[in-house]
């Protein structure tokens, strides 16, 4: 089965083409990140107008890539939610219409079941059951997969996300939008022992997360040390500190609690060298793995969406015409599709 894949829901417009039996085929991602910089973060309204002007384009550049005709899709995956509700729409009218065209189905799909299922993109992907760590710029939260669409949230951030905590972290430093790459390459220049930040809510039982304080405490040492480049740099390496250090008791806590031996990291924020290293090094006396997406599909991407939405679809899952987008969508709300049919 040949899916389209078609993210819109917030800064970057994804599409990509996922073949059951070949993987994806080609996919492109056109980042608005230029035009919001200068805003110092997303402004909506401009990331509805120019999801207009590039996802049909960039449609047509995918299928020219992988040398596919329209007329040989049977799918058309989007994302319905979360997310900004303006870009949600551009996608789903263009994918719905698209697939009343062609005379395809067309389905919805989770944006966090898309970073969910991303690493299984992976060529040798971990199976499920498994735990997942989704650390994006809009969620944080730790999930017990039991199968496609049987979600168990553990754990989740009470306040800030972690991409959120770290581009306002950035702000602070004078780095720019988005953050999280800028506070990497500054934190691999700073002393690690210099300053020692808090790691929140771990000396207390539970998986919730808190990076609100995290993020006002390197604000106060920001104000008491000052910001030259040298004590920034070492502000920023505390910081990724922090963080690395909460995830990796966490996700121990959550190993041990749950007693899973494969944890998947995706969203944007597991594209952190030392987040990733921090967590290989928690399982390997574990005995247990840990699963990323390949760099290029850690941040928002089409490929996810056309994945998710072939895992589904193939379960011959369909919707009615009319579609509606949800800014906000409790990803255990979902259900397991169908099983496909053997004939
Ligand atoms: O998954 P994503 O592309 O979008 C959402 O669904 O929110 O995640 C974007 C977030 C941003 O907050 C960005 O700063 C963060 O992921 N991020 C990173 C890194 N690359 C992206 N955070 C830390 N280290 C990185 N290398
Ligand atoms: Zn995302």
């Amino acid at each position: 089965m040949l899916v389209l894949g078609i993210e819109t829901s917030c800064d970057e417009t994804g599409i990509a083409l996922f073949d059951g039996d070949r993987g994806i085929l080609a996919h492109n991602v056109y980042s608005q990140v230029e035009i919001h910089a200068a805003y110092g973060g997303v402004v909506p309204e401009l990331a509805s107008r120019d999801h207009i002007r590039k996802t049909l384009p960039l449609i047509k550049q995918t299928l020219a890539e992988a040398s596919i005709g329209l007329n040989a899709l049977d799918g058309i995956a989007y994302t319905a939610g979360p997310g900004l509700i303006g870009a949600l729409l551009v996608g789903s009218a263009v994918a719905r219409s698209l697939a009343f065209s062609l005379d395809i189905p067309a389905l919805g799909v989770h944006h966090m079941e898309g970073h969910l299922l991303s690493p299984l993109l992976d060529d040798d992907p971990p199976s499920m059951p498994f735990l997942a760590l989704l650390v994006s710029g809009g969620h944080t939260m730790l999930v017990e997969v039991q199968a496609l669409g049987d979600y168990r949230i553990l754990g989740e951030s009470l306040d800030d996300a972690a991409g959120e905590a770290f581009d306002k972290v950035a702000k602070m430093l004078g780095l720019g939008y988005p953050g999280g790459p800028a506070v990497e390459r500054l934190a691999q220049t700073g002393n690690s022992g210099r300053f020692r930040f808090p790691r929140p809510m771990t000396n207390r039982p539970g998986l919730d997360f808190s990076f609100s304080g995290l993020k006002t405490y390197t604000l106060n040492t920001i104000n008491e040390y000052g910001d030259a480049d040298a004590v920034r740099a070492d502000i920023a390496c505390a910081f990724v500190d922090a963080v690395v250090d909460t995830f990796v008791i966490k996700c121990r806590r959550a190993i041990k609690q749950t007693g899973l031996k494969r944890l998947v990291v995706s969203g944007g924020v597991s594209a952190n060298r030392a987040l990733r290293e921090g967590l290989s090094t928690m399982a390997r006396p574990l005995g247990a793995t840990v699963h990323y997406p390949r760099f290029e599909f850690c941040t928002d991407n089409g490929a996810m969406i056309a994945y998710a939405g072939h895992c589904r679809l193939q379960g011959g899952v369909s919707e009615a015409l009319g579609f509606v987008v949800r800014p906000r969508w409790p990803l255990d709300s979902l259900a397991s599709p169908p099983k496909p049919e053997v004939h």
